[in-house]
């Protein structure tokens, strides 16, 4: 009953489309019709710029942990790790939002976050570096994932693992349109790094 209720509960908390909230009340533009349409914190910063971008990206992280710690503050006997998968599920397919949601890499993060900070802070200081080699987000998006993988697998946190590697699927499987961008080179690259 308990992992019901607290995967419901994160369900919602990730479905919750921050830059939709951001972008329409903020500045009246519904970002899915702008860039690359993602629902997202890199299509926020891409189509409204770096203030609207952090906000929206840290509402995205801030989603995951909540949702991931809430059982925590009630005392609940569940794994909260796989309450924080739901939050990542509501995340990409927001039942506020048609379902059309993000793809998953900010608001994993936030679960990560929760768990192991550590971790969250390789997996930026992956992402950046990825970033800064390769230019592309979306890659640096899914090579994080890849690495942080690895790391728990060297961290023997296998539990982890599990969560990391099925968020990393989601990651990548959402990412399947940016894969065929890269590989036909008509991903935009960034210029600002
Ligand atoms: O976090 C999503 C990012 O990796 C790619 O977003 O808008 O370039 O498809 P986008």
């Amino acid at each position: 009953m308990e992992y019901i209720i607290f995967g419901v509960i994160a369900y919602l908390l990730g479905s919750i489309p921050s830059g939709l909230i951001v972008g329409k009340i903020g500045y009246g533009k519904d970002i899915r019709e702008h860039g690359s349409g993602n629902l997202g914190g890199t299509n926020t910063f891409r189509v409204l710029g770096i203030k609207a971008g952090m906000l929206v990206t840290s509402a995205d992280i801030l989603k995951g942990t909540l949702a991931t710690l809430l059982p925590l503050l009630f005392g609940a006997d569940v794994i909260i790790l796989i309450i924080g998968l739901f939050a990542v599920v509501g995340h990409m397919y927001p039942v506020f939002a048609r379902f059309k949601g993000g793809k998953a890499v900010a608001t994993s993060g936030g679960v990560v976050l929760a768990v192991n900070p550590i971790l969250f802070i390789i997996a930026i200081g992956t992402f950046f570096l990825m970033l800064y080699l390769s230019k592309y987000v979306s890659l640096a998006s899914m090579i994080t994932g890849i690495v942080t993988v690895i790391v728990t697998l060297l961290q023997q946190e296998y539990g982890l693992t599990i969560v990391v590697s099925v968020m990393t699927l989601f990651v990548i499987y959402r990412h399947s349109t940016n894969i065929k961008r890269i590989i036909n080179k008509t991903e935009p690259k960034i210029t600002w790094m």
